[in-house]
């Protein structure tokens, strides 16, 4: 049997409720598996438009094997390029992020337009065509303050996830926003270890006393099933929509994707050691409503957030290789927030730095003893962590459709 349908059949026979053999962790050919069918194929969670705000502002990344630049052009659109030069290939923009009035390579000085286009290039003869050499393009959509990429050439209809989660996100008004502070860590563990680790709670009370001041650790927050039948949350919907923000769970028939609007314990309004708001400015102009809890916002594979009243804060996971994995953390506030008059950055940042530190902790230490060849699959608890049944679900489901060949998951919103 090929390697392709030896993982089907191995997706086939797995234990429902389980966590996933050994090798789906660990080994390299799966991890590559991964990259093509998902990362390679799916809209990946990217940046923020506002890091980027005027013509030639631009930030890279990479995923997988590929070298990407985000670019705001000219005209003022966003746009996603190859960030490999037409030329021999080299690295086109080498910084994290910059400024540039064109796309100069810096091997032997092709220059590109910000919209791609090849606009300069020395004594290549007379019959060279720019125009077939263009830096590749790829499909990029922005909303709600958002920008994601999709690497394939004939990327999936992204449309009903804007529609969707762009009315969740349109009252916070990310696009006037600023990143007031980033980190990007790497986790030593494989990219599906840090989405188990990030889709329960059941972990939390012991290994999280910061975040367990504002953060609710009930199943029917953090997991996927319960939220409407908890009368609290319920309650905090209620409470939300006649202010006019959206708010109650939603979640496309695949499981990509989920949006839903949960309170914080005790009156909480953000992510700080007393519960208060972190900073003085709110976050969104036309939000007036105060105890607005946290929008949770999750797509498979790259982001999870929370967008809270004072501020909001985006999570991007990029696989590195298979038991290494990066995960920047960015913190929005209003762009007319000044740090040390409307905010202290550690007061902003404490809770989730410590959280992040103590999660990548948790997923070292779980890839660790994964690693053992004693390790086999132990069951999830149904009352804790159907969060992470319903990911590692996700997962299998789609890696099956894709091995078998189909290319087009359902998007509807049920
Ligand atoms: S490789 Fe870019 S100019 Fe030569
Ligand atoms: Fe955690």
């Amino acid at each position: 049997m090929d390697f392709r349908g030896d993982v089907l059949r191995r997706l086939q026979n797995r234990k429902d409720g389980y966590s996933l053999e050994q090798a789906f962790y660990t080994d390299p050919d799966l991890y590559k598996l991964d990259l093509e069918e998902i990362w390679y194929k799916d809209w990946l969670f990217v940046g923020h438009d506002c890091e980027i705000p005027k013509a030639g502002n631009y930030f890279t990344l990479q995923v997988g094997d590929y070298p990407v630049v985000i670019v705001r052009d000219r005209q003022g659109s966003i746009r996603a390029l190859h960030n490999s030069c037409r030329h021999r290939g080299s690295r086109v923009c080498t910084s994290q992020k910059g400024a540039s009035a064109k796309l100069v390579c810096p091997y032997h000085q092709w220059t590109y337009e910000l919209d791609g286009s090849l606009l300069f290039a020395r004594q290549m003869g007379e019959d060279f065509d720019k125009a077939a050499h263009s830096l590749k393009p790829i499909a990029c959509e922005s909303f709600g303050g958002y920008i994601f990429i999709c690497l394939s050439e004939t990327p999936m209809d992204f449309a009903p996830v804007k529609e969707l989660v762009n009315g969740y996100l349109a009252p916070h008004q990310l696009k006037d926003t600023k990143v007031a502070f980033e980190s990007t860590i790497v986790e030593k563990g494989n990219w599906k270890l840090v989405w188990e680790n990030n889709r329960e709670c059941y972990h939390c009370a012991s290994n999280h006393p910061e975040l367990c001041r504002t953060y609710p650790e009930a199943p029917s927050a953090t997991g996927v099933q319960g939220a409407a039948d908890d009368p609290v949350i319920s309650q905090h919907w209620a409470h939300c929509e006649s202010a006019g923000l959206p708010s109650e769970f939603q979640m496309s028939p695949t499981g990509q994707f989920r949006v839903a609007r949960m309170p914080l314990i005790e009156q909480a309004e953000s992510y700080t050691m007393s519960g208060e708001r972190a900073v003085k400015r709110p976050l969104s102009d036309a939000v007036k409503a105060s105890h607005i809890g946290t929008l949770l916002l999750f797509h498979y594979p790259t982001t999870w957030n929370h967008v809270l009243v004072d501020h909001a804060i985006s999570f991007r996971v990029l696989p590195l290789g298979p038991e290494l994995t990066q995960v920047t953390t960015k913190w929005l506030v209003h762009k007319d927030a000044m740090e040390g008059v409307d905010y202290k950055l550690d007061e902003l940042t404490h809770v989730w730095t410590e959280t992040n530190d103590q999660d990548r902790r948790i997923v070292e230490e779980n890839a660790f003893g994964i690693r053992s060849p004693a390790y086999e699959p132990g069951p999830y608890s149904p009352e804790h962590e159907g969060g992470v049944m319903q990911f590692v679900e996700w997962y299998c489901n789609f890696m099956q459709d894709r091995l078998r060949g189909k290319t087009s998951p359902l998007f509807k919103v049920a």
